[in-house]
């Protein structure tokens, strides 16, 4: 029999835990025939060829073994270049899996190289970014499915121009690239440069592609047993067949309930812990870019991160309006840190001394989780045994599955992203792209006449 690694507790999802506020389960039993149906859907699809994201687990990651196996050791630090569904499934593993302390700057594990993931445009970190390279020997790993993404590519140029400078004779050996396996700007630059390119498979869109090299390859040349990580997820799939019950069906179904029911559209990620906000931010995209696609519905994901929003969020989904539904994360196994005896006498702290940050930290969850059961606020739990590169792989699949199947009780489309687009013509049009030309137009007679209030006026 295999370890349990991850649990699930829906109950305060249920009427029964929240009363009127929650899912009665004569709705569920209601409601499963349709869901069941959706979940058929899908899985009819998948056998079509249709959601190649779904079998990503299954592919063998040779590849990115080899690419990785080839390069580790050799660079410090190594620059990840990408956004969105291009950087985040990368930034999760990392922060889960290594210390979390820096967001955009890690060391990993004992000795490996800093990394440093450059998923902004803003000067400031830009420049930290090359200064950092510029002193190392860095790997620069540019990621972008299209390859026409300008933030992406933006970066690119400066660090090119760098690396050329720099290395005038090494510099093809200090990128790699993993971009559409035919098309786009990038495909391009590698192809007639010689540079190391990987694909991210076609029919698999950014924030579905954590099991393609887009996470896997950052996350192997950090040291990640990828192969555990991919067997994590095969094994969550395999169970959420067998079962005859499947927990991502169920979860999507109680949210969509409890939103189109009872007015729960703000949908929160609560990890208690520190390590599991960069899988948060992957999930508030996924639920985002996916499920954010009808004017009068569509969920509003939000992160927050236990203990640290009791003292800021708390408050609001106490007493604010009743309309989230939250989804506690914990991890089982901690470091051990003991809160010291240090002789202190005063009854407001001495009952702390002696114990662990680990009970604090879950003491808390379980008061917060308390308060809002006992307040109406739907919630639910997540128990991780221990953050591992397989727990991390079943969760992504989890919630991946969870993702796609609301889509379908939502009516809309989760795999593509038609309203972006727009912004995207039209920052190229300011930036002086030839055929956008149309788009800096349209912006600069929207603009006119705006006014400003200025200080000192
Ligand atoms: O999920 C998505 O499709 C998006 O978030 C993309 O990943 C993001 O826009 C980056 O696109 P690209 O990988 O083409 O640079």
């Amino acid at each position: 029999m295999m370890k349990e690694r991850i649990r699930i507790d829906f109950s305060n999802l249920l009427s029964d835990a929240v009363g009127e506020e929650g899912l009665d389960l004569a709705d569920w039993e209601r409601g499963r025939p349709r869901a069941e149906r959706i979940l058929w859907q899908l899985q009819k699809e998948r056998a079509e060829g249709k959601h190649p994201f779904l079998d990503l687990p299954y592919r063998r990651p040779d590849e990115v073994l080899r690419v990785a196996e080839g390069l580790r050791g050799k660079f410090d630090p190594l620059v990840i270049l990408g956004i969105g569904g291009s950087s985040l499934g990368a930034q999760a593993i990392m922060e889960a899996l290594f210390h979390p302390f820096f967001r955009f700057q890690r060391k990993a594990g004992d000795g490996g190289p800093e990394v440093l993931i450059l998923d902004n445009v803003d000067p400031g970190s830009v420049s930290y970014a090359l200064k950092r390279a510029n002193r190392g020997d860095p790997l620069i790993l540019a990621i972008s499915k299209s390859g026409t993404t300008v933030e992406t590519l933006s970066q690119l140029l400066a660090f090119l121009d760098l690396l050329r400078k720099r290395w005038p004779k090494g510099w093809k050996e200090r990128v790699v690239v993993i971009t559409d396996p035919e098309r786009g700007p990038l495909r391009r630059f590698a192809e007639k440069e010689g540079i190391k390119a990987l694909p991210v498979p076609p029919g698999v869109g950014g924030r579905f592609s954590v099991m393609t090299a887009v996470g896997l390859l950052p996350a192997a040349l950090v040291g990640v047993d990828v192969e555990e990580l991919l067997l994590g997820a095969v094994e969550m799939d395999r169970a959420m067949k067998e079962e005859g019950w499947n927990p991502s069906l169920f979860s999507a179904f109680a949210h969509y309930y409890l939103h189109v029911q009872k007015g729960k559209g703000n949908w929160v990620t609560l990890p208690y812990s520190d390590s599991l906000r960069g899988i948060s931010a992957w999930r508030r995209q996924l639920i985002g870019e996916s499920l954010g696609k009808k004017r009068d519905l569509a969920p509003t994901p939000l992160t927050a991160v236990g203990t640290t929003d009791q003292h800021s969020q708390l408050q609001l989904w106490l007493d604010g309006p009743r309309d989230k539904v939250i989804a506690f994360l914990t991890i089982e196994a901690h470091p051990e840190v003991s809160i010291p005896d240090v002789g202190w006498e005063d009854e407001d702290v001495s009952y702390l001394q002696g114990k662990d940050f680990a009970s604090l930290l879950e003491a808390e969850r379980k008061a917060t989780e308390f308060a809002l059961t006992k307040g109406g606020c739907p919630n639910y739990t997540i128990f991780l045994k221990e953050l591992t590169a397989s727990v991390l792989g079943g969760l992504f699949y989890l919630w991946e599955v969870e993702v796609a199947l609301c889509g379908s009780f939502y009516g809309v489309n989760p795999f593509d992203q038609p309203a972006v687009e727009e912004g995207k013509k039209v920052t190229k049009g300011l930036m002086g792209k030839g055929d956008m030309k149309g788009k800096r137009e349209e912006w600069e007679s929207w603009w006119k006449g705006r006014r400003s209030w200025r200080w000192p006026g």
